[in-house]
């Protein structure tokens, strides 16, 4: 059987759990070696965040149990740094980088003229600036390449204004101008470049958003989602569905776009 992304290798940062982890497991499913970017350890913003290496060893031994290959990188996505070392390690280990996706992010609440600067920093700087460094270190050599797909994970809340999450809403709104013009700039290299855009997805996230607010994660999602088919959330599968699809040749001339994954939410 011929697996869709043989001889492929994507790079994922936030693989280690989530949304990351469950399309690190589909591509690798399909053939692709995968260079896994994570923490590692703990952050202090969000408070539900308890990222460790076991989260990225297991993921390791995982994609191996799944018949793929894997290269760890425990890293910062706010430490330049950290990417520059794993992308360039990565290719060594690979030969290539042929699929970014930026996915790493945090979520949490506050009315923004409560939140502090930290806050909004620790926001701002993982959600929008974190993902352009991971694509800082890859575009280069992608357009020697002449050849790429970057992916951004952005969120409904890219698209629209969200309660008590203004923060998270400007980094994922600022992923969409990223996307888009990043796409003009790549598109003579053959390089293309799209924003997904979910609603409430199963993921530790939810849970940990749960947690901020003393509610169950069926609640969370309900109160923030308003899905118009009658699901709370989406799984991790329907998104690695997506990035699959958008990161194959089938999708060929799709850049510059937004890719809505949002059970109808966005209608309303
Ligand atoms: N869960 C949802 O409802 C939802 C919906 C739409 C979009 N999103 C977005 O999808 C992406 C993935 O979210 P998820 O639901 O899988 O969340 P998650 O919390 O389950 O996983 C996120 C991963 O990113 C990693 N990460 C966080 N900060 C990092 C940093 N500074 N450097 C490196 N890695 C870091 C975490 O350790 C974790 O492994 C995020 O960008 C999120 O904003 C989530």
């Amino acid at each position: 059987m011929i697996r869709e992304f043989e001889n492929k290798t994507v790079f994922i940062t936030g693989a280690s759990k989530g949304q990351g982890r469950g399309a690190a497991l589909a591509f690798a499913a399909q053939g692709a070696n995968i260079i896994a970017f994570d923490l590692g350890e703990k952050i202090s913003y969000p408070s539900y965040n308890r990222s460790s290496n076991e989260d990225l060893e297991r993921l390791g031994e995982d994609v191996q149990a799944a018949g793929g290959r894997i290269e760890i990188f425990a890293g910062d996505v706010r430490r330049a740094e950290d990417l520059e070392l794993a992308v360039n390690n990565g290719i060594k280990a690979f030969g290539a980088i042929d699929i970014l996706l930026s996915n790493a992010g945090i979520c949490a609440y506050g009315t923004s003229h409560e939140l502090t600067e930290e806050e909004w920093d620790a926001m701002l700087d993982i959600n929008l600036k974190g993902s352009w460094l991971a694509s800082k270190y890859v575009i280069p050599h992608m357009i020697k390449r002449r050849s790429g797909v970057i992916i951004y994970n952005s969120s409904v809340a890219g698209l629209r204004g969200m309660n008590r999450i203004s923060h998270y809403a400007a980094s994922k709104h600022g992923l969409v101008g990223l996307a888009r013009s990043q796409a003009i700039e790549l598109a003579p290299y053959q390089i293309r470049v799209i924003s997904i855009h979910p609603t409430g997805v199963n993921t530790p996230m939810n849970d940990g958003l749960a947690e901020l607010e003393g509610l169950t994660p069926q609640e969370i999602a309900e109160r923030s989602a308003g899905n118009l088919l009658p699901v709370p959330w989406v799984e991790v599968e329907d998104v690695a569905n997506a990035v699959l699809f958008i990161a194959s040749d089938k999708a060929r001339f799709i850049t510059g776009s937004q890719f809505v994954l949002d059970a109808g939410l966005l209608t309303r």
